[in-house]
């Protein structure tokens, strides 16, 4: 199950994200937990230290090296380097699992143990200005959709994605690669605007959203949320003294917080579990072709010096039929 954590900047995305990865984890969930927001902090939440997180290795960096490992025989992709972002899987390609060992994780994921329970950690790296705003190759968090768009993940395994709400998840088809979307939203003006912002991008795609309140405070800080947001809240994730005491490097015991929100996390999980019988393949697959196609023709053709609508196998559904089978030969 493929999760986003999107919302204002300072609203507790990476805070949220590391808790979910957490209460997974410890529950006995496999999980690779991404960090793809423009501050990396995932990290440093899932108590790394400093020198751990700059030994993290990126995604963006290694992007060369997955292309060649995702493209494996895919007759429809040259090479590497004809391969943009959003190249889609066909016959051929090679793709990823949450539970298995790959040259991806061995490039690019660290395992992190939080609690006594293991989880994977990958990171983008951090953004530079070139990175903001532009559709093209050089975005970070392109590596994060290519590997998206090759990944089979059944239910009860999870890819849990720190992300940013702002305007680069738009850039690209990043922000509908998602079984279930996740926004952060304190009980602000401000954190509902970021809301119907991303609700409106979201309707046009079919994208499963749901806002967690978080540093809620009081019941009339649930009322705010409820009264802007009604449906769509799906919990409120209180003003907590152990992340704050977690931020102090005092590292609680994840069984030490506070017992109404472990029941937020839990009721997220139940909530991401449901959306597996709304999955779509297809339509998964279709949107994949969509945005390549657009992509290709806005710069991805100028760029490689040939037409990548070529790319698409008509005939390839991804899919959890797929996640079986064997390794393509030449592995
Ligand atoms: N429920 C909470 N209780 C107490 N403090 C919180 C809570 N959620 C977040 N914080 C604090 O608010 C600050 C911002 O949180 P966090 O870094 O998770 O936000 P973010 O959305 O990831 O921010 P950025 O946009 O910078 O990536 C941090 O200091 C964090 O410890
Ligand atoms: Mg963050």
């Amino acid at each position: 199950m493929k999760i986003a954590f999107v919302g204002k900047g300072g609203s507790g995305k990476t805070t949220l994200s590391s808790l979910f990865v957490r209460h997974l984890a410890v529950t006995g969930s496999p999980v690779v937990a991404v960090d793809a927001d423009v501050n990396q902090h995932l990290g440093s939440a899932l108590g790394l230290t400093d020198e751990e997180c700059a030994a993290l290795p990126s995604l963006g960096a290694e992007l060369p090296a997955i292309k060649e490992y995702l493209r494996g025989g895919n007759p429809r992709i040259a090479d590497a380097a004809s391969m943009i972002k959003t190249t889609p899987p066909g016959r051929g390609s090679r793709l990823l699992r949450i539970v298995e060992d790959n040259p991806v994780y061995r490039l690019c994921a660290r395992p992190v143990t939080v609690d006594g329970a293991s989880l994977r950690l990958m990171a983008t790296g951090a953004f530079d200005e070139e990175d903001l705003g532009v559709a093209c190759y050089h975005s970070k968090v392109g590596a994060v959709e290519l590997c998206l768009n090759h990944l089979v993940d059944g239910p009860g395994e999870y890819w849990v994605t720190d992300m940013t709400a702002g305007a680069d998840s738009f850039a690209s088809g990043l922000f509908t690669r998602f079984d279930q979307t996740f926004l952060v939203c304190e009980p602000t003006r401000k954190g509902v605007a970021v809301y119907r912002q991303y609700q409106g991008y979201a309707a046009d795609y079919g994208i499963r959203l749901h806002v967690i309140g978080n540093k809620v405070e009081s019941e009339d800080d649930l009322d705010f949320l409820r009264e802007e947001l009604g449906d769509a809240l799906l919990a409120g994730f209180g003003r907590s003294a152990w992340v704050r005491r977690t931020e102090q490097g005092r590292a609680p015991a994840f069984t030490e917080l506070e017992p109404a929100n472990a029941e937020v996390l839990r009721v997220m999980q139940e909530t991401v579990d449901a959306a597996h019988a709304e999955r779509d393949w297809g339509r998964y697959t279709r949107q994949m072709v969509s945005f390549h196609l657009r992509n290709a023709e806005s710069w991805g053709n100028a760029k490689t010096g040939a037409d990548l609508a070529g790319q698409v196998d008509p005939d390839f559904e991804l899919g959890e039929h797929l996640a079986e089978l064997p390794e393509p030969l030449g592995v």
